[in-house]
């Protein structure tokens, strides 16, 4: 038995897990790999500044604000002709480069360090009773058992149980390409990201550190990784982001990632809410995924606590119209 049951330990589940132990609230985090899957997992790069504020605010933004890298703007490129954005300029706030997989090590070294509770390698296989009595049916080393809790949140991304069940519509859109994204070992080509528009397709170059690049070109939709030599990779990402200064390196990771679009509506239902990917997806062209994770996390806290402390249940209510309007 515990009070808020999570489903998935990615930024989501994790951030909501800490933000609760923080206001006295107990939750449990099931997750179906590994630590050391989910600390290696690589995906998105680009921390907004509220995102930076909330990992700051609540105690788990030290390595961040010492390793990651502050950008004020970014380039755009149209056939090689650049604009910058100024968001500095333009908005009074930045951007910071940290990997997820550093947010996800910092709140799971975290959550361990306050004693919190992440079940890895344990997957949930069903949530039921979420009217009134919420249990989430679990598989681990080959047993079977159920966890009951007070309410369950769906942070298990977009291919997880929680929002399958749910009452609630989904509306879609896939894109009819996808982004083949590699991690090389090589140092930036430059000190802001770039977006590149070709009429062979986009490019991106983002970054890790200063010796690691994270550079994407778009690929059609079926293409697969065989169509990809190392070769034709470089060729395109130079073509494309026409930028002489960028050297070739050891190519540590790739893959390709479909581009989608998905929106739940509503994120919620009885006591099952469901946060970050699993409520809603957008294309990573925005560099939008984690931030909205985050973002969703902090409402859903601040709804679970008024809960806890007042019997308050007007902000859970409301949870999803946060995003809906
Ligand atoms: P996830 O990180 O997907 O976590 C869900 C967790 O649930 C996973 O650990 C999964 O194993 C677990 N799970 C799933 N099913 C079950 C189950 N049945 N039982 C138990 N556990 C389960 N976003 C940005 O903001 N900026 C970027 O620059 C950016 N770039 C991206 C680049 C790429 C290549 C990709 C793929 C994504 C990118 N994104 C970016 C999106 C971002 O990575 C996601 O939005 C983010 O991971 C969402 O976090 P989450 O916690 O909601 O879900
Ligand atoms: C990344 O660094 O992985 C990244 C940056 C910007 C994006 C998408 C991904 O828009």
């Amino acid at each position: 038995m515990t009070q808020v049951g999570i489903i998935g330990a990615g930024p989501a589940g994790l951030m909501l897990s800490h933000l609760l132990h923080g206001q006295g609230i107990a939750s449990v985090v099931l997750e179906r790999r590994s630590r050391d899957y989910v600390e290696r997992r690589v995906r998105a790069g680009v921390l907004e500044q509220g995102s930076t504020d909330l990992l700051a605010a609540s105690g788990v933004g030290q390595r961040m604000q010492r390793e990651g890298l502050a950008h004020d703007g970014i380039k755009l490129r149209f056939a090689g002709e650049e604009h910058r954005i100024d968001f500095r300029r333009l908005t009074g706030r930045g951007i910071t480069v940290y990997g997820q997989q550093e947010v996800v090590k910092d709140l799971i070294t975290q959550r361990l360090a306050d004693g919190g509770e992440i079940w890895f390698e344990t997957e949930v296989t069903a949530i039921e009773g979420i009217d009134n009595n919420p249990r989430i049916a679990y598989r681990r080393n080959g047993d079977e058992a159920t966890l009951s809790c007070e309410f369950v949140a769906g942070c298990d991304g977009s291919h997880g149980v929680a929002h399958a069940g749910m009452d609630a519509k989904s509306y879609e859109r896939s894109y009819p390409f996808s982004w083949l994204g590699i991690l090389a070992k090589t140092p930036p080509a430059s000190n802001e990201l770039i977006y590149a528009y070709h009429e062979r397709g986009f490019a991106l170059h983002s970054m890790r550190s200063p010796e690691i690049s994270r550079l994407y070109v778009q690929v059609d939709a079926d293409d697969t990784m065989d169509a990809w030599p190392e070769a034709r990779i470089w060729d395109e990402l130079r073509l494309r982001l026409a930028e002489p200064r960028l050297q070739p390196g050891e190519i540590i990771e790739d893959g390709i990632t479909p581009m989608r679009s998905m929106v739940m509506e509503p994120m919620q239902c009885g006591r099952l809410f469901l946060a970050g990917d699993a409520a809603h997806i957008v294309p990573a062209t925005g560099a939008k995924g984690m931030n909205l994770a985050l973002a969703d996390v902090k409402v859903l806290a601040e709804a679970l606590t008024a809960w806890y402390r007042s019997a308050s249940r007007d902000l859970l209510d409301h949870y999803s119209d946060r995003w809906h309007g």
